[in-house]
């Protein structure tokens, strides 16, 4: 069976767009795939976290994945700090890796960008880290959102590296990313992702928000000039909220235009929020029902099953490349 693996940061609120861009695709895929979900605590250091903050984060990304239907009898969930196999293979993929290769990324572009006070080497070697966490895996599939698909591409470039000085160690896996809910955008610019580091809070759903706090959001939400609901690129904010719609609800982006047709934006945002707040509602209550103890526990299990497979990827590693 070919195995997916994907991440997310316990950094701040998981969004909207971590759910359509991710998530959801994850919970779909983890039937016919063998899945494994992390939660990526190590990445989310490179921009300063509070400890005690960062420690319930990781918990309820956990939780998130389970309250969003992520079956722990199927799929390995765990915490990528438990593994220290990560942080040893990303160190020796540190020293395949070309600086010019690393200037080029634009997530690091833009995060150091926003914290100009704090360029740490942990930012700039980020997707190092990343390359790490899908190749010790022997992972064919990674599902992310379209802002991941560069940290694929070099990881991609990484392991024919590594194959090519070593031997025939890793697997070069493939992106996953869906097209409506690759990048979904901020509800106040359309231009821009939505994000969990976004100024305003009415750039995002958070999968926490009230439905008061949802219907707000979605009327604030920004619109295009002309009034008609009509799917396409130059109308990127509406396009934008159809493609949410189409989502959640699972209909095609061409059948909400012919439903709305002759109706306001004012009417299609009332339905959209009320598709938002159906979809958080049982989301939030399953998400209330989960204990602490139990996600620990999971975390556990999938730390033992994870450690295994990085073991032993991480004796071949070593053997090949003469370390002791
Ligand atoms: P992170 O934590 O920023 O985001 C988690 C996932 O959510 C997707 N995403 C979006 N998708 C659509 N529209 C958006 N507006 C949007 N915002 C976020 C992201 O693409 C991602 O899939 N580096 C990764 C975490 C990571 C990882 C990995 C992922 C670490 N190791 C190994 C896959 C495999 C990150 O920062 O994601």
């Amino acid at each position: 069976m070919k195995r997916i693996f994907s991440g997310i940061q316990p950094s701040g609120n998981l969004h909207l767009g971590n759910y359509l861009g991710a998530i959801k695709n994850w919970v779909e895929l983890q039937n016919k795939y063998d899945p494994i979900f992390c939660v990526v605590d190590l990445h989310a250091i490179t921009v300063p976290q509070k400890p005690k903050e960062l420690h319930q984060k990781t918990i309820e990304v956990a939780k998130t994945y389970l309250a969003a239907g992520i079956d722990p009898e199927k799929s390995t969930i765990f915490v990528q700090s438990r593994v220290p196999e990560h942080t040893e293979l990303a160190w020796i993929l540190n020293t395949i890796t070309k600086l010019p290769e690393l200037e080029r990324m634009t997530q690091f572009k833009d995060k150091s960008q926003q914290n100009n006070q704090n360029i740490n080497a942990g930012l700039f070697s980020y997707p190092v880290l990343m390359a790490a966490d899908i190749l010790l895996y022997d992972t064919n599939v990674v599902p992310v959102g379209e802002d991941q698909v560069q940290h694929i591409e070099i990881t991609r470039t990484l392991a024919r590296r590594f194959n090519q000085m070593f031997g025939e160690t890793f697997t070069v896996p493939e992106p996953h990313v869906v097209k409506e809910g690759m990048r979904i955008m901020g509800l106040d610019d359309p231009t821009k992702k939505m994000s969990k580091s976004a100024e305003s809070a009415s750039n995002y759903i958070s999968l926490s928000d009230d439905p008061d706090t949802v219907r707000e959001k979605i009327k604030k939400a920004v619109t295009d000039s002309e009034k008609e609901v009509r799917y396409s690129d130059d109308k990127p904010a509406i396009k934008n909220l159809i493609n949410i719609y189409s989502l959640l609800d699972n209909i095609k982006p061409k059948e909400i235009e012919d439903i709305y047709r002759d109706k306001r934006y004012s009417e299609f945002k009332t339905d959209l929020a009320e598709t938002i707040v159906g979809f958080l509602e049982p989301f939030q209550e399953k998400y209330n029902s989960i204990e602490d103890n139990e996600v620990l526990k999971i975390l556990e299990q999938g730390r033992i099953k994870a450690k295994e497979l990085a073991e032993k990827k991480m004796a071949d590693v070593r053997e090949k490349m003469g370390l002791l």
